[in-house]
């Protein structure tokens, strides 16, 4: 066996594991190539939100989620991925290029975080909090902080303000035709191979039971405890904001995701009050250091039974293609 090129079926046995990354609503902004040992990322610039995120950033983010969940998906299958980022040029839509080699060990954690992969989705629900019995997982810090990413928890003397940046961002937002069809397209029924589903929506009842998250169509998730939300929230920010951090965050972002996950809790990403720069700069107020948030993610405890529907993917063949380098962007 070659110890640098891996045969095609586990690179694809990779990839399809990458693209159950959470993207921002689930529009799977990626493309993937695998050509004789190498694995090249791109951005699907026809997959971007144009109204709630023209710059790209949450695009790139949703990348990086599965170039994290790629690397988490190849340490089990006993291969190290050398990840090498591009930086943004003329051929911007080129995220990163993935050479291999099969000399990884993985301990019994790396394959938790392989089963957390197929286990883990974003839960609109209200969450019961983190506790002694299920609490935030050790060594968060570092796992992002390897990424150059810093992570913040906020108390919940933040909530006040979470919520006052949440409507304040809907408010903005009620009479934005542009955004609202947007969200309407991607969420709240069937698309086949994309978008969130009614099923993995909050019915009004327990929407209005999580003030701080984002207002998407009525869904038909009604099940949950009586309480309102008591989850904790996360804070990912870096140092700068351009799209090398976009990456990143989004690697970070997956990290911690399926380490919560591992430990039993449940997420959900919210970034909707970071897309428009007034709530911008009420989050990044409470962050300890000056930083550029990234994204936020809400973490508790909700009731094992029946969790929301795991959300679609498009199909691998229409997101990975071997060979054909030079007709690459
Ligand atoms: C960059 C990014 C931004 C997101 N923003 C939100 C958000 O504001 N609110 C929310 O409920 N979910 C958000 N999500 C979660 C996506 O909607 C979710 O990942 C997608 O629908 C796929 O579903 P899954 O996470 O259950 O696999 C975000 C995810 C990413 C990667």
């Amino acid at each position: 066996m070659n110890s640098t090129i891996p045969d095609e079926n586990v690179v694809r046995i990779a990839v399809d594991l990458a693209c159950r990354a959470p993207s921002v609503h689930n529009s799977q902004p990626w493309q993937w190539r695998y050509d004789d040992g190498r694995l090249d990322l791109y951005t699907e610039p026809g997959r971007l939100l144009a109204s709630a995120d023209p710059s790209g950033r949450q695009l790139v983010v949703s990348c990086g989620a599965a170039l994290n969940h790629l690397q988490t998906a190849l340490t089990a299958l006993k291969w190290s991925a050398d990840i090498q980022r591009v930086p943004e040029g003329p051929h911007s839509g080129h995220l990163a290029t993935i050479r291999f080699r099969h000399d990884a060990r993985p301990q019994s954690h790396d394959f938790d975080l392989l089963a957390a992969i197929r286990h883990r989705h974003s839960d609109r629900r209200p969450f019961g909090p983190v506790s002694v019995k299920t609490p935030l997982p050790r060594g968060l810090n570092d796992v992002v902080r390897r990424l150059d990413v810093h992570l913040t928890v906020l108390g919940q003397d933040a909530r006040p303000t979470l919520a006052k940046a949440t409507e304040m961002t809907a408010a903005a937002r009620k009479y934005d035709s542009a955004y609202q069809t947007e969200l309407h397209w991607w969420a709240g029924h069937s698309l086949p191979q994309g978008g969130i589903p009614a099923d993995a929506l909050a019915t009004a009842d327990n929407r209005d039971r999580v003030d701080i998250g984002r207002r998407f169509p009525i869904g038909r998730d009604n099940n949950a405890t009586r309480e309102v939300d008591r989850s904790t929230v996360l804070v990912l920010s870096t140092d700068s904001d351009g799209r090398g951090e976009w990456l990143r965050a989004g690697e970070a972002l997956s990290a911690l995701l399926l380490e919560a996950t591992v430990g039993g809790l449940s997420t959900c990403p919210l970034t909707h009050m970071i897309e428009l720069r007034q709530g911008r700069e009420i989050i990044r107020e409470l962050l300890p250091d000056p930083g550029v948030p990234q994204a936020l993610i809400r973490v508790g405890v909700t009731e094992k039974k029946s969790p929301p529907r795991q959300t679609p993917r498009r199909p691998l063949d229409s997101v990975f293609s071997i060979g054909h380098r030079h007709g690459a962007r």
